[in-house]
């Protein structure tokens, strides 16, 4: 029977990307967002092995009746990928308003926390897989940025949560993009990283041998 992954943010980008290349690799997918529109387009497209959930990510209620959905489909939860992430319009601490900061700590933070404390106990079962995006803006420091600052709790938080679910056998890892061509730019990026590229090494984590926990995958362009 084919594995299941859950993607976070898979209407578009990285997780739209991911989606594509889990399915290529045998993997069935609960494809979660907020663009029903979108993910159903992603679903006729990926066929039998992937589900549109549509849910918000910052509704802990809501991830949890996603996860229940995919189980229902799909038998188990053997992967998830807490990828879903956004930027600030105005970036700083004085500029910014805090609303937009408010949204964007629900989303960074809360959103990842709120997919991991939905998944695990579906993870448990299959000494499962966590993966979450963080950045290359999460291992180094990049004046004022508070998006920057929530990339760094993804990375402390994964690599604790590494460390809690070698107890029972199961993996997380983080994937650290620097510059991806995709909608979180207002701008085409073409000289940048593609989101097959993070796909990519996403893939490369989830199919290592249980044995080996992949922590870290760090992903710069090259121009
Ligand atoms: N692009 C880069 O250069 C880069 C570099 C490093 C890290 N990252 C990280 O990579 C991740 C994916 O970003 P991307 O570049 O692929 O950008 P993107 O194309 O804008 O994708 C963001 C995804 O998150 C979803 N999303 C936003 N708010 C949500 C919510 N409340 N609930 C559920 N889903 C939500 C969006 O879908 P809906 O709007 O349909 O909900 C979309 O699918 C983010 O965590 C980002 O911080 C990006």
């Amino acid at each position: 029977m084919a594995s299941t992954l859950l993607i976070t943010g898979a209407s578009t980008g990285i997780g739209a990307a991911t989606a594509r290349a889990a399915v290529t690799a045998g993997w069935n997918v609960a494809l979660v967002a907020r663009s029903a529109d979108k993910l159903s387009d992603l679903e006729a497209e990926l066929g039998e092995s992937a589900m549109a959930v549509a849910a918000d990510v910052t509704d802990l209620s809501a991830m949890e009746q996603a996860v229940v959905r995919a189980v229902d489909r799909f038998g188990a939860l053997d992967a998830a990928f807490a990828n879903a992430g956004r930027g600030l319009k105005t970036p700083g601490t004085e500029n910014a308003d805090p609303e937009d900061i408010r949204g964007l700590i629900d989303l960074n933070i809360m959103g990842v926390l709120h997919t991991a404390r939905a998944t695990l106990p579906e993870l448990r079962k299959t000494r499962g897989h966590l993966l979450l995006t963080g950045s290359a803006a999460g291992r180094k420091h990049i004046s004022g940025s508070i998006y920057g600052a929530t990339k760094w709790f993804v990375h402390g938080y994964g690599g604790n949560m590494a460390d809690e679910m070698r107890e029972w056998g199961g993996r997380c890892t983080v994937i650290a993009p620097g510059m991806v061509d995709t909608p979180f730019f207002d701008e085409p990026k073409p000289d940048k990283l593609h989101p097959e590229d993070i796909a990519d090494a996403v893939v490369f984590a989830l199919t290592r041998p249980a044995r080996a926990d992949v922590r870290e995958v760090y992903v710069m362009p090259t121009g």
